[in-house]
């Protein structure tokens, strides 16, 4: 029989890619997602409001891991009704998950929670899983959504939360962003440009993924992102590089601010901060990436 691993909000950018990841690799898939039920591809997606108990509890009985995707895009404009959006859709589906696990009769062995680099603020010193957090609204979410995740005791269920960093993977995430800004000419350095940007490969993430559920050792908080994090003005020329490009214009703080807020309908500060972040945990524990170049990472999920 094949083992299941139940994926709430994986309907989104890095939920769809792990799906088919461990489809692939032999496991049965079942999504949670406000949307319809439906099957697509052999994986199954199944309504839920992410907040109370419903059939889907089921599915996690018996199964073997959840990864929880769950939480609005910080991909928008930071109005009060989005900031409280952002946070209780992470609250809640945290609290109602544990809930479910604490009744099944055979609960999952391991419980996985997507979370953010975000905690450590926007800061240029090397970030492990011990830095001080940051401050801000960004970090505030990331610390009630760790906080709410450690709160209750899962006495069969080993916890594990990947601060994960910016993904680079197809048709999601931020890269699409800057890749649609690059092929437009419009792919300088953001501001300074210094802010650091802690990329991963997203075959990786999914690695990382992998390794946890099956290291039955791996417990706690990892930082989820590659070892060589870059500099915003180095990663937009890797980027023009991978996407035939010529040199562009830095872009200058006003202009991002304002571009954010009236064309990309988005808050600036996803582009004006960064951190600096490093994956000492899983490389301790005997992780290898198989993505440890900028331009080789790009040059792939790109092509
Ligand atoms: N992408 C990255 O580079 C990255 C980096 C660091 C951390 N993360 C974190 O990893 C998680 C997954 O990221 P992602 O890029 O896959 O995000 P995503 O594409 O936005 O997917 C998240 C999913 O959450 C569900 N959702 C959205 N709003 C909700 C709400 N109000 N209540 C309940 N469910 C809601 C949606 O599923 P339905 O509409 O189907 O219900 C959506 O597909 C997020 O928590 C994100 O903050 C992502």
């Amino acid at each position: 029989m094949r083992a299941k691993i139940v994926m709430p909000g994986g309907s989104g950018f890095l939920g769809k890619c792990a799906a088919h990841y461990f489809y692939k690799l032999g496991y049965d898939i079942v999504i949670l997602t406000r949307g319809k039920s439906k099957i697509i591809n052999n994986i199954q997606y199944l309504n839920w409001d992410g907040k109370t108990f419903g059939e889907w509890t089921k599915h996690i009985d018996g199964s073997l891991a959840v990864i929880n995707f769950t939480g609005k895009s910080v991909n928008c404009i930071y109005t009060p009704e989005n900031k409280k959006e952002i946070i209780e859709s992470r609250i809640d589906s945290v609290k109602i998950i544990a809930e479910a696990i604490l009744q099944a009769k055979n609960p999952p062995k391991v419980l996985i929670q997507s979370a953010s680099l975000a905690i450590y603020g926007d800061t240029k010193k090397v970030c492990d899983e011990n830095a001080p957090h940051g401050t801000g609204f960004s970090v505030e979410v990331c610390e009630r959504w760790e906080k709410e995740f450690f709160k209750e005791n899962l006495p069969h269920t080993r916890k594990v939360l990947l601060r994960i960093g910016f993904v680079l993977g197809k048709n999601g995430g931020a890269l699409e962003t800057l890749s649609k800004l690059t092929r437009r000419f419009l792919g300088g350095a953001i501001a300074s440009g210094e802010q650091y940007i802690s990329w991963l490969h997203i075959e990786d993430l999914n690695r990382m993924f992998e390794f946890v559920i099956k290291n039955e050792d791996a417990i706690g908080i990892y930082n989820a992102t590659g070892n060589s994090p870059s500099q915003n003005k180095d990663f937009m020329k890797a980027l023009r590089k991978a996407l035939k490009k010529p040199w562009s214009p830095p872009v200058p703080v006003f202009a991002v601010k304002i571009g954010a807020r009236l064309f990309m309908k988005t808050d600036a500060s996803l582009a004006l901060t960064g951190r600096n972040c490093i994956p000492s945990k899983f490389i301790r524990e005997g992780f290898k990436l198989n993505f440890d170049n900028l331009e080789e990472a790009l040059t792939d999920v790109l092509k």
